[in-house]
């Protein structure tokens, strides 16, 4: 039985429930949050659909206690009412980190031993406390990182390109935040690298990666919040473990070069990330990652 945790109730926690259940990815989905007249409400929301979909899902309210045996749980908890406009994600460490720490105390008294994935922010440094609170090995606590500014990155090259971001390869690597960057020697779409991208289509790639880097505060200026997105980034890592996929994806996960989380690539199946891969990056690409890894740790020193 396919059984998913889901932490933290607000846009993002709804929106990834509502994914797993109108694509029938769990047989038992476990709601939990910290408000429960909201959480009541929810299950009942989405029990009043049952009867109008073409699959079944148990859809229960819970606490981190009734997600021992869950494969996965996908933690949505934030505060994403402390983010202003064009701000930076790290404003709701010193409000998230309390309430992390204590959901990842209870899964571990609870015995989980699943996949935990990470959406809460800011997400690198978030996932570091997951891993450290669980006492998971590494490798079963990851979070969606720059998976998904590696899709806004798609979006828009395949905007430019008038193609469907599906047909982009490449990655956005490092912070899911400010210093972030496109991996250029990595992307391709059409048969081509992105330099001839740019130059065959007069691209301006600078202004793509922009686009991508700074797409979630972008959606956040007209409704102050993002959920659509992120809720697929994570559902859709959420099913590579389920499926044992053993495909790759760019996630935040522990890098023993920096000693911390960032995002790189990885090999996601069953047991989370059943292996590690380094790219091939350029000499700038190399520095680029290292001066993103060292922003993370500067800020989480600033904002903790
Ligand atoms: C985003 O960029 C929620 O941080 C997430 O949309």
């Amino acid at each position: 039985m396919r059984k998913i945790g889901v932490v933290g109730i607000g846009h993002v926690g709804a929106t990834v429930a509502h994914i797993i259940v109108s694509q029938g990815l769990a047989d038992a989905l476990v709601l939990v949050d910290k408000q429960p007249d909201k959480l009541a409400s929810e299950v009942l929301d989405f029990r009043d659909a049952a009867s109008l979909l073409p699959h079944h899902v148990t859809v229960t309210a819970g606490e981190p206690k009734d997600l021992a045996d869950a494969d996965v749980v996908i933690s949505a908890l934030g505060h994403i009412e402390l983010i202003q406009p064009g701000g930076d994600r790290f404003t709701e460490l010193r409000a998230n980190t309390p309430e992390v720490q204590q959901v990842g105390r209870d899964l571990k008294a609870a015995g989980f031993n699943g996949v935990l994935i990470v959406i809460s922010n800011p997400v690198d440094v978030i996932t570091g406390l997951y891993q450290q609170a669980t006492g998971l090995p590494t490798q079963q606590v990851f979070g969606t990182g720059t998976y998904l500014d590696t899709a806004r990155l798609k979006r828009a090259l395949g905007e430019a390109l008038a193609i469907d971001p599906r047909s982009v390869a490449g990655y956005m690597l490092g912070e899911h935040g400010d210093s972030q960057f496109a991996a250029w020697s990595t992307v391709k779409a059409l048969g081509q690298t992105a330099t001839d991208l740019a130059a065959n289509y007069h691209l301006d790639l600078d202004q793509v990666a922009e686009d991508a880097r700074v797409g979630g505060f972008t959606v956040f200026a007209g409704k102050k919040y993002t959920n659509f997105a992120i809720a697929h980034a994570a559902v859709s890592l959420a099913q590579l473990v389920l499926s044992d996929a053993r495909n790759e994806a760019i996630v935040s996960h522990y890098d023993a070069r920096f000693a911390g989380y960032i995002s790189t690539p990885a090999v996601i199946g069953r047991g989370g990330i059943v292996a590690d891969f380094a790219l091939a990056l350029t000499a700038a690409e190399q520095a680029a990652l290292k001066q993103s890894a060292d922003a993370i740790a500067a800020k989480t020193a600033e904002y903790l």
